[in-house]
């Protein structure tokens, strides 16, 4: 029983002591955190919440247990049972306790008992909690450690760098996404594509945004033919693209950039490049220059 719980304790601490890094390893968002010593700070306080917890929940059951115990050892008294070794438990994790807390047992009260007496009130003068006094002495040495690390050696990012990082990590997060989205396509490097899917995509919205001044099948109406070789603003991608985008001022062609994707007005363009030459019936007459 009493080795169980050293086993679980012994696992815990090797835990903590791998830096609990073992599940991060291999991810990148976290190698800040991991510079910085193992843990990220929202981990470190889980863990120190969790000692506590764990310390809170050993004292009481500790607490309970000697009270249980020292009535126990009360009655056997009276009723004049020997109390044996095994009952004043020693060593074992009893021992270990009782290293940690140094507490005069209730037994040996007399001992520490000062000899002022305040009506009826008098003090024990117990010494302090080993635990505690280490606490104290570990929290000296933390700073050492802290200071030596962040400050003087400068091995970790300080907050204002961790932000940095942070805010750079976002940045990349961000801008990596805006290029699947194909946001970064503008008029100086828009491409003709021919692949299937982008021609359907440019097709779908030709149809839906554009039939109604170029025809279906862009024979022209309001807006000039767009099959055949003449263009009133350029006939390759890049300034089709651009027509589209901007639109042609105090016209009816309007401009597209905010209700179409970069990408979108790209595939759009590369349809509308796709008709060339599809000679449509009853065509718009050519306007502009041939091309
Ligand atoms: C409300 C009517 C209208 C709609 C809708 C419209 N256009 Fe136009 N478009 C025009 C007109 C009018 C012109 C001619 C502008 C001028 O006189 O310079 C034009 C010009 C163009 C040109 C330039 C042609 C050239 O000869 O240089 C292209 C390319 C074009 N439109 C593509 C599109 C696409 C693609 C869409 C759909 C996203 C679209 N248009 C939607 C009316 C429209």
């Amino acid at each position: 029983m009493k080795n169980t719980k050293y086993k679980y304790l012994l696992v815990a601490a090797l835990y903590f002591l791998g830096g609990g890094n073992w599940a991060h390893a291999q991810d990148a968002t976290t190698k800040a955190a991991a510079k910085a010593g193992g843990f990220s700070f929202q981990e470190l306080l889980f863990i120190i919440v969790f000692l506590v917890i764990i310390a809170a929940f050993l004292t009481v059951w500790k607490v309970v247990s000697s009270m249980l115990k020292s009535q126990q050892m009360q009655i056997m008294k009276e009723q004049g049972t020997p109390v044996t070794e095994d009952m004043q438990d020693v060593g074992g994790f009893s021992h270990f306790w009782k290293k940690l807390t140094d507490a005069v047992p209730v037994e040996r009260e007399e001992d520490v008992m000062l000899d002022h007496d305040y009506d009826g009130i008098r003090e024990l003068d117990n010494k302090l909690p080993p635990w505690w006094v280490a606490l104290f002495y570990i929290t000296i040495a933390w700073a050492v450690i802290y200071i030596g690390y962040y400050h003087v050696l400068k091995l970790g990012p300080l907050q204002a760098e961790e932000f940095e990082i942070k805010m750079k990590e976002a940045e990349d997060q961000v801008s990596a996404h805006l290029a699947t989205l194909g946001a970064q396509v503008d008029e100086n490097t828009a491409e003709k594509k021919t692949d299937e899917a982008s021609l359907s995509e440019g097709k779908k919205l030709f149809e839906l945004k554009c039939a109604a001044c170029h025809r279906a099948d862009g024979g022209g109406l309001v807006g000039p033919n767009l099959t055949d070789k003449y263009w009133l603003h350029g006939g390759d991608v890049k300034s089709i693209f651009k027509t589209i985008k901007y639109g042609v001022p105090s016209t009816a062609m309007a401009p597209w950039a905010n209700q179409l994707a970069p990408d979108e007005m790209e595939n759009v363009a590369s349809y509308v490049l796709s008709l060339q030459g599809t000679n449509p019936p009853d065509p718009k007459a050519p306007e502009g220059k041939e091309e």
